[in-house]
């Protein structure tokens, strides 16, 4: 695991799922994978004429689900990264994650970037914490995470786990040669939250 506050704060985890939690994934996935949709279907982000920033498809997991115990990518995902204690921990050395505390929202959404897709710079301003997980990604290349303020480059790679804020800047570079499988988490506040001292 990589812990870093510069540029800005970033965990790179490899190796996130086990065996079986990726086996139960991928099997949920090559399920749904028939059914998924351009970036109006699973809300994109879009430019200031209304066009989508990526050509990916994909679907909103929260769409999909009415009880998020019947979807595996939504119960394992979830149980792996809210572990109180874990993020206790490190919160105590690095103040920007207490957001994963501070946070009482998530949105999941799981995408296939097919060669030549990407997605182009942008902003999720409304999310505390972007978790990205990249599922399957063989050795085609392209699909990596690139923060351009910054000149940062997080490589994709199967198992990969990176935890950024929304707010910085990112695209997800052009897939080069085999398709890429991606699970994102948003985490952020549906609420108004006031802090642990009021
Ligand atoms: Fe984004």
């Amino acid at each position: 695991m990589n812990i870093s506050d510069t540029p800005f704060p970033h965990i790179i985890i490899d190796d996130y799922f086990s065996d079986e939690e990726l086996e139960l994934i991928m099997r949920e996935f090559n399920f749904l994978l028939p059914k998924f949709g351009d970036p109006s279907s699973y809300g994109g982000a879009e430019n200031d004429d209304g066009t989508y920033l990526s050509d990916s498809t994909g679907l909103s997991l929260d769409d999909v689900y009415n009880n998020r115990n019947v979807s595996d990518i939504l119960s394992i995902s979830s149980k792996r990264l809210f572990t109180l204690p874990f993020w206790e921990s490190i919160a105590k050395d690095h103040e920007f994650w207490e957001q994963v505390l501070r946070s009482d929202s998530d949105h999941t959404k799981i995408r296939k970037y097919a060669p030549g897709e990407d997605y182009l710079s942008h902003q999720d301003c409304w999310v505390n914490v972007l978790v990205s997980w990249t599922l399957q990604e063989d050795t085609g290349g392209g699909g990596d995470l690139y923060f351009e303020q910054h000149d940062l480059y997080i490589k994709s790679k199967t198992n990969r786990c990176v935890m950024f804020p929304g707010w910085v800047k990112h695209m997800v570079t052009p897939v080069v040669e085999t398709d890429r499988f991606a699970l994102t988490k948003f985490v952020h506040c549906a609420t108004k939250m006031t802090g642990t001292g009021d």
